[in-house]
């Protein structure tokens, strides 16, 4: 914008400073809402899809009670699936809350003693359908017991993303989740054989709404994921790094303390 020429060279230059401030914050503005729109266009897509299926199995099930095919170890095994299907979509949706509960600072840690490498065998099992479907096996290397003080449900956030993500960017291959004990320390990963990811890529994925792969049905998904995993590492005062796995693919390898409790104040 031109400023009349009669303003005092010093009223001129501030008032373009003024000015420049003003266009820098309504860039951040248009940038902010932007973002916001993709996450609820995603999000509405995110929360759609997965019901497809379970309605599907819902048909089949009624189709199948209704010709008299089931015997109860079949209907068991059919509500079964649906029921983990539901839990899935539970888990997506709270996603959504952990997001907007991280954004407004009102995420808290629940703390209680804990067996880690139970939860991730549990973990692990709760993966079983998805695996399956996806051509992945889900080997698992952990210590019979790795006891600590965490927030379970925060652990269980952790996993379900890398798992996922491992088991979504790297289907037909086989996926390990493996933990050990480091001294006051306990340090567990995820390794995948997939396309692995470019070191440029690396920090950004941990952002917000940052994707390195393009939008495609297959690969659909928030772009919030790794970065709720790295708030919730950090609030519980752990680190996330992600590599190379040996002979290709990534890994991502939390450490966390194993006693949170002693650090808090
Ligand atoms: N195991 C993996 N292998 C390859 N790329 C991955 C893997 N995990 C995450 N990524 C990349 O990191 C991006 C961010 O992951 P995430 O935050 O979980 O979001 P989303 O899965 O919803 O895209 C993904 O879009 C993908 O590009
Ligand atoms: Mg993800």
């Amino acid at each position: 914008m031109n400023l009349p020429e009669a303003l005092p060279p010093e009223a001129a230059t501030s008032a373009e400073a003024a000015l420049e401030e003003l266009r820098r914050q309504i860039a951040v503005l248009i940038e902010a809402v932007a973002a916001r729109d993709t996450f609820i266009a995603v999000a509405a897509h995110e929360l759609r899809n997965p019901m497809t299926p379970i309605i599907g199995q819902i048909d089949l099930l009624l189709a199948n009670l209704q010709a008299g095919r089931y015997s109860s170890a079949q209907l068991e095994h059919r509500v079964r699936r649906i029921r983990g299907a539901m839990d899935h979509f539970i888990k997506r949706a709270g996603t959504l809350l952990d997001v907007s509960r991280i954004t407004s600072g009102r995420f808290q840690l629940v703390l209680a003693p804990c067996d880690l490498s139970d939860l991730l065998r549990e973990t692990v099992e709760n993966f079983a359908d998805t695996a399956r479907f996806s051509g992945c096996s889900v080997e698992i290397e952990v210590p019979e017991n790795l006891y600590g003080t965490w927030d379970r449900l925060a652990l269980e956030q952790i996993l379900d993303n890398l798992i996922s993500n491992a088991i979504k960017y790297a289907p037909s291959r086989p996926v390990t989740v493996s933990a050990e004990a480091l001294g006051s320390l306990v340090r567990f990963s995820v390794r995948d054989c997939g396309p692995g990811i470019s070191t440029g890529d690396r920090a950004r994925i941990f952002e917000r709404f940052e994707r390195a792969v393009g939008t495609s049905e297959r690969h659909s998904g928030f772009g919030v994921g790794l970065w709720v995993v790295g708030q919730i590492v950090a609030a519980m005062e752990g680190t996330i790094v992600v590599d190379d796995a040996e002979g290709g693919g990534s890994v991502f390898t939390v450490t966390l303390p194993r006693y949170l409790e002693a650090k808090l104040p």
